[in-house]
């Protein structure tokens, strides 16, 4: 076991900690913060970079404090940034998007703000973990499959921690609790099967097994003023608060830059958020590859006359826009993505980011293809977590 001291330089994107040895090496450093001087544990070293964890605190970052979680001490991997402040959090996902938008985008001087305030602990309605060897939930340990039993999370609404700590899981390998906040609906998916669990009364359970033979299972959230089906292999955002503050900050792109629009395309569409919000009153065109959400989409918004087609982005055949609201996964648009925004003719696009490294390429590509990046605002939608969330608007320009 190699332990170095480091003076840590900046946050790297993904949350840990950067610093250099004396060679020049770059070592990323999990549970660091921003200057300070750490004992690093190398886990693993690379002829150009190396990873490693604080062992210990030789000066502290001004911004480190005392985990709040008591399972942070114990190994839980769930949360890496529970030894920065809350507003230190804030600050330094800011600084990164801004960051990432000017090296890797390209753009000089980007306009980066917050967005609408949210809450750190006990807003996620959707937490994912395992068994332990006694059958409890557990998160696994960082940078590990080993898993770390837990009673209690921070992250977690009630609801989801009151089945952490009554729940029994037997020997599965995946558990995932998902509940609606606002419904009091709860759902457990358990892999590869759900033999023998046992939950709280009233919490549904469904095996992988049961959903690859077919069978569905549901719950229902509240959202912006509309009820939203989310099935087992459904995406849903982390917490009913988010998905509005998504919405809030969509909606100002679209009433900022394309108050006239009237044909709204929503690119990987889920179960239909931005359809059903910021798309009621224009004539919506969904696409998404996912089956369930397809599903989901189409009965949550059977109402509204929004169309939904089951295809992945770089298969569609675009249909004309004046706004394309684009939501990909953490891999960001990419090229064909980006292609698919084009071939709409939309004047503006606001492109949701759940990874700045992916937002950092997507806006080279659309500056490529002719949009130009006119703001982005941040979400603190993972309190406690290097994870970041950018809504960001492009104009077409020429
Ligand atoms: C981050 S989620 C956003 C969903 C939705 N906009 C929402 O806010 O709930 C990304 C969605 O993109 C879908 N997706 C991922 N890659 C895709 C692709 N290549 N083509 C179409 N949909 C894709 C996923 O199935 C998922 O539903």
């Amino acid at each position: 076991m190699t332990v170095v001291e480091l003076r840590t330089t900046a946050m790297a994107v993904g949350g840990e900690a950067v610093a250099r040895e004396a060679s020049g090496r770059v070592v990323f450093v999990g549970g660091a913060g921003p200057d300070e001087t750490v004992l690093v544990e190398l886990t693993d070293e690379r002829k150009t970079f190396a990873r490693g964890v604080v062992v210990g605190v030789v000066e502290p970052s001004a911004d480190r404090v005392a985990p709040p979680c008591p399972h942070v001490e114990e190994g839980c991997g769930g949360c890496d940034w529970q030894h920065l402040a809350v507003d230190a959090q804030h600050r330094l996902r800011l600084e990164q998007v801004a960051d990432v938008l000017r090296r890797t985008g390209g753009i000089a001087d980007p306009e980066v703000g917050a967005g609408v305030a949210l809450a750190a602990e006990r807003l996620r309605t959707t937490v994912r973990g395992t068994a332990d060897p006694e059958g409890h939930f557990a998160f696994r340990r960082r940078r590990s499959h080993e898993p770390v039993a837990v009673d209690s999370c921070l992250i977690a609404h009630p609801l989801v921690e009151d089945v952490i700590a009554r729940g029994w899981f037997g020997e599965a390998t995946d558990v995932t609790i998902r509940v609606g906040a606002r419904t009091g609906e709860r759902m457990v998916v358990v892999g590869p099967s759900a033999k023998g669990v046992r939950v709280p009364d009233g919490v549904l359970v469904v095996g992988t097994d049961e959903l690859s033979s077919g069978h569905r299972a549901w719950i229902h959230e509240e959202v912006a003023g509309r009820t939203w089906r989310v099935s087992a292999r459904s995406f849903f955002q982390a917490s009913p608060e988010g998905a509005e503050a998504l919405v809030a900050e969509v909606a100002t792109s679209i009433e900022r830059f394309a108050p006239e629009a009237e044909r709204l395309v929503d690119l990987c569409s889920g179960v239909g958020l931005f359809a059903g919000t910021v798309g009621l009153g224009r004539s919506v065109v969904g696409v998404e590859r996912n089956a369930s959400a397809v599903a989901d989409a189409r009965h949550n918004l059977a109402d509204t006359g929004a169309r939904f087609v089951k295809v992945a982005l770089g298969r569609w055949r675009p249909s004309p826009a004046d706004v394309v609201v684009a939501d990909p996964a953490a891999s960001g648009l990419a090229a064909e993505g980006v292609a698919a925004v084009l071939a709409t003719g939309a004047a503006h696009c606001v492109l949701v980011s759940c990874d700045p490294a992916s937002l950092g390429r997507d806006a080279k590509l659309l500056a490529a293809a002719g949009y130009a990046h006119v703001g982005s605002s941040v979400l603190d939608l993972f309190g406690h977590t290097g994870q970041i969330e950018v809504v960001s608007g492009f104009r077409r320009f020429g």
